[in-house]
């Protein structure tokens, strides 16, 4: 069956006091956890993401980086508008309505809600109430609700787009002023959502406190990787530095451009995330890679830990290098480092030392570089 997920992201969010949908959390925007979630997952074909007209000029960097992102469309005053461009955009026959307020999207949940729509033509993943409930009138709280008989619904639901079709058509006019698309088909069609477990860890962002809420759930899964390497100093090369070419007279011998700083970094990135290193993955006897610039080794790292969910915190790297002093470069290197990996430079940190007067480094025969990068793994 295909499948379309549909995230909406083209709230006010009022309560929170700024756009939300495009906060940073682990330095990306808070969107963009969503649509790694569906980019991730097997069975989805294509997303289609609502924003609100200010975030369009995006889309086609989103497009880039999420290849299953098949639409950017502007959404509407209410989140049942919005779901509405969603519907009319996507193709699939089911479809998942995903709220971006939602990051910690998890892959299990995905299939539960899938695994239901073979069955059901509307499901929505569900959290039971464990605090006692009151009604809350005036300045008391009284009274008693029966819990048992009460859900916290969550996102993504999953319905069959024939009924949310026929659900919108007629409801008319109403149709957009529903909370979500359960009220709406229940509504509009008396057909009852099928309810799947939830995930308690599946928050929504709506105020800014559960930002850090949301960054601290994810970065429980810390992965910490080191990387290394070296190259001979000669004459007749240049030499490249994290991606930048560094005035001097001595270069960096070895294969492709020699960047001891990619190298190590690359090396670093694949060992947290325990994918192997840059020998294995990239061996300088295949063609492919013959003579490639080494941003390209860090490119494809990058594809490969989104692929598998794991998003980049930090790196540090030290280069151990006598001759030129590499400070005044350093700006520019993090720079195109951040740009690379896609995240805020601040997260990258680049030093330089000197040989010390003994050995290889400072007898300018060779250069050095050491790696740490921390990621957050994956949510399945
Ligand atoms: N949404 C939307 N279009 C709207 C309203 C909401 O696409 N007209 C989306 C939001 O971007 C969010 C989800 O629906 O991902 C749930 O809405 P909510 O959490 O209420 O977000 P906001 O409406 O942005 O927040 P607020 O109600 O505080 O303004
Ligand atoms: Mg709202």
């Amino acid at each position: 069956m295909q499948v379309s997920a549909i995230v909406v992201a083209a709230g006010k969010g009022e309560r929170f006091g700024a756009p939300k949908q495009v906060q940073p959390l682990l330095g990306i925007p808070l969107l963009e956890h969503s649509l790694m979630a569906f980019q991730r997952h097997p069975q989805v074909d294509e997303v289609v993401l609502v924003v609100s007209e200010a975030l369009l000029p995006r889309a086609e960097e989103w497009r880039q980086r999420y290849p299953k992102l098949r639409r950017v469309v502007a959404g509407g005053e209410t989140r049942g508008a919005s779901v509405f461009q969603g519907l009319e955009q996507s193709q699939g026959e089911w479809l998942l309505v995903h709220d971006a307020a939602r990051p910690l999207l998890r892959q299990t949940l995905i299939d539960r809600v899938l695994q239901r729509l073979e069955r059901h033509p509307l499901v929505v993943p569900v959290l039971r109430v464990p605090d006692t409930v009151k009604y809350w009138r005036d300045d008391r709280v009284e009274g008693q609700v029966d819990r048992s008989q009460l859900a916290l619904v969550q996102t993504p639901q999953g319905v069959w787009r024939r009924i949310l079709q026929r659900a919108y058509e007629k409801a008319g006019d109403r149709a957009p002023f529903f909370s979500d698309e359960s009220n709406l088909v229940e509504y509009a069609l008396g057909i009852h959502a099928s309810p799947v477990p939830g995930d308690p860890e599946n928050l929504k962002v709506t105020f800014p406190e559960d930002l850090q809420r949301v960054e601290a759930l994810m970065t429980r899964r810390l992965c910490v990787g080191l990387g290394y390497d070296r190259h001979r100093l000669g004459q007749g090369r240049p030499l490249y530095l994290g991606g930048v070419r560094i005035p001097s007279d001595l270069g960096a011998v070895g294969h492709s451009d020699a960047d001891v700083v990619i190298h190590a970094l690359v090396d670093a990135l694949l060992g947290a995330a325990s994918l192997g290193d840059i020998g294995a993955l990239f061996p300088d006897h295949d063609p492919q890679w013959k003579d490639a610039p080494s941003r390209i080794f860090l490119e494809r790292t990058r594809q490969l830990l989104e692929q598998r969910g794991y998003r980049v915190l930090n790196v540090d790297i030290t280069v151990i290098l006598e001759r030129p002093r590499i400070r005044p470069h350093v700006a520019k290197i993090r720079e195109n480092l951040a740009g690379i990996l896609g995240i805020p430079k601040d997260r990258i940190s680049i030093k330089g030392k000197s040989g010390e007067g003994i050995g290889p480094v400072d007898q300018r025969e060779i250069l050095e570089a050491y790696a740490v990068a921390t990621l957050v793994g994956p949510l399945e």
